[in-house]
């Protein structure tokens, strides 16, 4: 089942339909302009993964801090079809996609409260760098990196 998961390039559109489909982030009906105006102007990586040619799974990188880093901005998994590797196929994607453009670190941020992410981020050797304290200890911020070298 796992080597099922095909991910492409698409238009952030694509990205959006999926996005709507993950259901920690339901509700917020994200649109296109509220990605664009995050990333505009820099350079970005925006996939889809499929399964059996369902969009089921979405990444979204861009290089925020100018410093030879790339950050993994949004990721998300629809709740159907999750433990089927997307999230494993799309990171292998960004992580392969970002060496070969030269940047040395990949960066990622999270919360207490995603233990499915910080479960997969443990497994597969991101290292903590910070915690950004907040008034609800499970809404804390955690930001990891890994090396892409
Ligand atoms: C985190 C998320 C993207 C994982 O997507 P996924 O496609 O189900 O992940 P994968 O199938 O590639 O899982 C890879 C590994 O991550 C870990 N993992 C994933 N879900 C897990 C869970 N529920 N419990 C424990 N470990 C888990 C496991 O190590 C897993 O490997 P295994 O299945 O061989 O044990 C998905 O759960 C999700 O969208 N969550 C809500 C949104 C979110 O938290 N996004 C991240 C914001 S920073």
């Amino acid at each position: 089942m796992k080597n099922n998961i095909i991910v492409k390039e698409v238009p952030i559109d694509e990205a959006v339909k999926v996005n709507r489909n993950v259901i920690e982030f339901d509700g917020k009906d994200t649109k296109a302009e509220d990605f664009e105006r995050r990333y505009q102007d820099k350079d970005k990586l925006i996939i889809v993964a499929y399964y059996e040619n369902v969009p089921i799974g979405y990444i979204i990188g861009y290089d925020r801090d100018n410093d030879g880093s790339f950050y993994c901005w949004m990721a998300g998994v629809d709740n159907n079809y999750r433990r089927l590797g997307a999230l494993t196929a799309l990171m292998n994607y960004q992580m392969n996609w970002a060496k070969k453009k030269g940047y040395n670190k990949l960066k990622i941020r999270t919360r207490n409260n995603r233990r499915e992410m910080l479960s997969f981020l443990v497994k597969n050797g991101f290292n903590f760098v910070s915690v950004e304290n907040k008034e609800d200890i499970t809404e804390n911020r955690i930001n990891l990196e890994h090396d892409l070298i």
